[in-house]
């Protein structure tokens, strides 16, 4: 009667990793989840409904032979991540489609944007130029929302700008705007194959994503974002972060989204799997705490099994 927080299959928001193959491809280190084949999309988006998951994060696992080092496959118009959201949004047109705005899908390099000529950083604003486009045809397809998961500087703007232009007024901005340079990402590499190639230099994106160690820097992209147009707010990771959550919950009245990351969900599983942690407990656990910082909605990989669990108690 008196709990303050409660975990509602409704607050959760399922990512979904899309492939070509035509079966599920399980992911050794998300347990649990595979990669789903685009015939097999729309029926998995229409079970989430039922379950009273609304909504979707799509990402695409891009043939590797389709990637090059500016990414062009991004802007591709009959690109896997385009085909989903138009099967999604013909088949089960009830679903919210989250979709991922950043290039590492469909670099060479894994990196979320084009580099400068040395090889040595991210081009922050030949990289907006290329997202503005993908945001475009993304909206084209008829995603809802866009989530620009890069953190580029002024891609909200840049973004908002084009797509109100072209008359896709009522597609909303996710941003991610407190995105750390975690290690918590590790399993969703292997996922979208973005993670560094045996013999290549380690994969840092510490110079456009956030250093762990700031909280005000949080603040601040989150007061730059709302200005450029954002309509929902994210914090990720989620459970390491749950400060950031807080903070921004205070100064924003703006939804929050938190991102429950794969690394997060991953050594969950990896306790359980030994024995040592409850899985079940642990995993609404974490939920509860993320809802309890101030996130309106949660990214997670437990969505599913978390709304199965929910509708057997009921
Ligand atoms: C990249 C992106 C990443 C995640 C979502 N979008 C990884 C990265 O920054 O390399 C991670 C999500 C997760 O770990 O579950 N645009």
């Amino acid at each position: 009667m008196l709990a303050e927080n409660t975990v509602e299959p409704r607050h959760l928001i399922q990512p979904i990793f899309v492939t070509e193959g035509s079966e599920p491809e399980p992911i050794a280190s998300l347990p649990g989840i595979s990669r789903t084949p685009l015939s097999q999309l729309a029926a998995k988006c229409a079970e989430l409904q039922l379950l009273g998951i609304h909504g979707v994060a799509l990402f695409p696992k891009v043939d590797p032979t389709r990637k090059t080092a500016e990414g062009a496959e991004a802007l591709n118009p009959s690109n896997l991540a385009l085909r989903a959201i138009r099967e999604v949004k013909q088949k089960t047109p009830g679903t919210v489609i989250f979709a991922d705005i950043a290039l590492d899908p469909y670099t060479t390099h894994g990196h979320d944007g084009i580099l400068n000529d040395e090889g040595t950083d991210v081009d922050n604003d030949r990289t907006v130029e290329a997202l503005v486009k993908m945001a475009l045809f993304t909206a084209q397809a008829g995603a809802d929302f866009v989530a620009p998961s890069d953190m580029m500087d002024g891609r909200v703007k840049a973004i908002r700008h084009a797509l109100d232009l072209a008359n896709h007024t009522r597609t909303g901005i996710l941003a991610y705007s407190a995105k750390y340079a975690s290690a918590f990402y590790g399993p969703f590499r292997d996922a979208v194959g973005s993670a560094r190639k045996p013999g290549a230099a380690p994969i840092s994106k510490a110079t456009y994503q956030m250093d762990p160690a700031n909280r005000r820097e949080a603040a601040r992209e989150a007061i730059l974002d709302t200005e450029e147009g954002a309509d929902i707010l994210m914090v990720k990771p989620a459970g390491t972060y749950l400060d950031i959550i807080r903070d921004l919950r205070e100064s924003t009245s703006l939804p929050i989204a938190a991102y429950q990351v794969s690394g997060e969900y991953a050594q969950l599983h990896a306790a359980a799997e030994k024995g040592w942690l409850d899985l079940g407990a642990t995993r609404d656990e974490t939920l509860l705490a993320i809802r309890r910082a101030g996130a309106d909605v949660i990214l997670t990989y437990f969505a599913e099994a978390y709304a199965r669990d929910f509708s057997a108690k009921k």
